[in-house]
């Protein structure tokens, strides 16, 4: 069984709704660790060997929140700027996370439509999450496309929230139990696009 991180950026939780429905469904799975960034470090002042170690104590790490500004909350932009370090992340001795398989989890404003060459933000989800591609890769780490939820500012419907989250769950639980088809996963648009087609039942 594989031991997931999920390191949660939102800083305005109390009036979250899809990222309080995703973490609601995870959170006390077996083998997950939920770790809230801006519950721990309200003041941005981030252990950095805390959360090194936590890294290496997992085998999945997952960056759960909000999309802000084509990007993410920026406690998460100072968790890669302070805890990535060089000899530890990457550099020719910084192989702590070489191997462990990374993702984004994200929620966004924006619809689908929206996130298209011809849409009002010119570029795709997968397409914007590149620099985090990149970083991922100089540190060796398997990467996978983002589990994205789109177009919350269109409002989405209870039902929506209660199946994305459920999605979101498989999704973990797939990865935890070594059920999912990293290869397939990788070339897809995003993670949870087709999840049936990904995710073997035993
Ligand atoms: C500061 C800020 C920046 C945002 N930037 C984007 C953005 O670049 N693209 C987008 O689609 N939505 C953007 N949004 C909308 C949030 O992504 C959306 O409100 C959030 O995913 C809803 O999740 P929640 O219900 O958990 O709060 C932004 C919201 C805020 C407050």
């Amino acid at each position: 069984m594989n031991k997931i991180l999920i390191l949660f950026g939102h800083p305005a939780f109390r009036r979250s709704t899809i990222n309080a429905a995703l973490r609601k469904s995870v959170e006390n799975l077996k083998g997950i660790t939920f770790h809230d960034l801006y519950a721990r470090y309200p003041d941005f002042l981030i252990d950095v060997s805390h959360e090194q170690r936590l890294c290496e104590s997992h085998d999945i790490i997952v960056f759960q929140h909000p999309f802000y500004w084509y990007s993410t909350p920026s406690l998460i932009k100072e968790w890669f700027d302070l805890v990535l370090e060089h000899a530890w992340a990457y550099g020719a001795s910084g192989t702590a996370l070489a191997g462990k398989i990374t993702f984004q989890a994200l929620t966004a404003g924006g619809d689908f439509s929206n996130y298209q060459p011809d849409g009002l933000n010119l570029f795709t989800i997968r397409q914007l999450t590149t620099p985090y591609r990149a970083t991922a890769n100089l540190c060796r780490m398997e990467w996978l496309p983002p589990f994205a939820v789109l177009g919350i500012h269109q409002g989405l419907p209870k039902e929506d929230r209660i199946c994305h989250a459920e999605d979101y769950r498989k999704t973990l639980m797939a990865l935890r139990d070594n059920q999912l088809d990293l290869a397939k996963a990788r070339n897809y648009e995003l993670l949870n696009q087709d999840l049936n087609s990904i995710i073997n039942e035993v």
